[in-house]
């Protein structure tokens, strides 16, 4: 399972970078608005400036819904960086923009996927992500794990070759039930990633370890 990082901060970014298990980065308006970023330009360089950092795909958000606007700012981004993703929401006009995205060979991403229908459709206009909210879902006391595994039973039918990137991933048992689904990208914020790293016996393990190196070594 690939493993994305679902933030616009630069410092995060690079920390999961400087791991080295960072496979790509996602954004979307409310994450970039939460780092103060705003105006074309700067947002323009925002992109570029992650882009500098990850080796991978990097989700950049149209903020257009009607189907012109969409392939106009995705052009542009795709035009920015060999390593943008042009990210979509599950609309009708985003899915018509992601089969024009498919034929111009620009990638995509299709976001807000809260159902099979709708990543039945995505992936049939050709998109290479789509990204299923879990957390969403999970709020609102519907199963997001379960999305996940429906969809992949439906990509694996007809073999899709759209990826399921599991998104709006809240923390650690996420990620683990993403990859026992066999979801094949997770995205989500920094401590969910360090999380898996979390075990009290680990801790006291390495302590002991180290104290019974210093008895014997002073
Ligand atoms: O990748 C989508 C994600 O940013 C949404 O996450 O936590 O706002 O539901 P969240």
């Amino acid at each position: 399972m690939k493993f994305f990082i679902d933030t616009a901060n630069l410092e995060q970014i690079r920390e999961a970078h400087d791991l080295g298990i960072l496979d790509g980065v996602t954004t979307n308006p409310s994450l970039m608005a939460k780092e103060g970023i705003k105006g074309y330009d700067n947002i323009m360089a925002h992109y570029k400036a992650i882009c500098d950092i990850v080796d991978g795909d990097v989700s950049a958000e149209v903020i257009a819904t009607d189907f012109e606007g969409m392939i106009k700012e995705g052009d542009n981004l795709a035009d920015l960086h060999p390593q943008i993703v042009v990210k979509v929401p599950a609309i009708k006009d985003g899915i018509k923009a992601i089969k024009y995205f498919s034929k111009k060979g620009i990638r995509t991403n299709c976001t807000l996927i809260f159902s099979a229908g709708q990543a039945l459709l995505a992936a049939k206009a050709g998109a290479t992500y789509v990204s299923p909210f879990i957390g969403r879902l999970d709020d609102i006391s519907f199963d997001g794990i379960q999305l996940i595994d429906q969809i992949r039973l439906i990509y694996d039918n007809y073999a899709f070759e759209t990826q399921i990137l599991a998104a709006s991933v809240r923390h650690t048992m996420h990620v683990i039930q993403c990859a026992e689904v066999a979801a094949d990208i997770m995205t989500g914020p920094l401590s969910a990633i360090l999380g898996l790293l979390k075990h009290p016996l680990t801790d006291s393990g390495l302590a002991q370890f180290l104290a019974d190196h210093k008895k014997v070594n002073e």
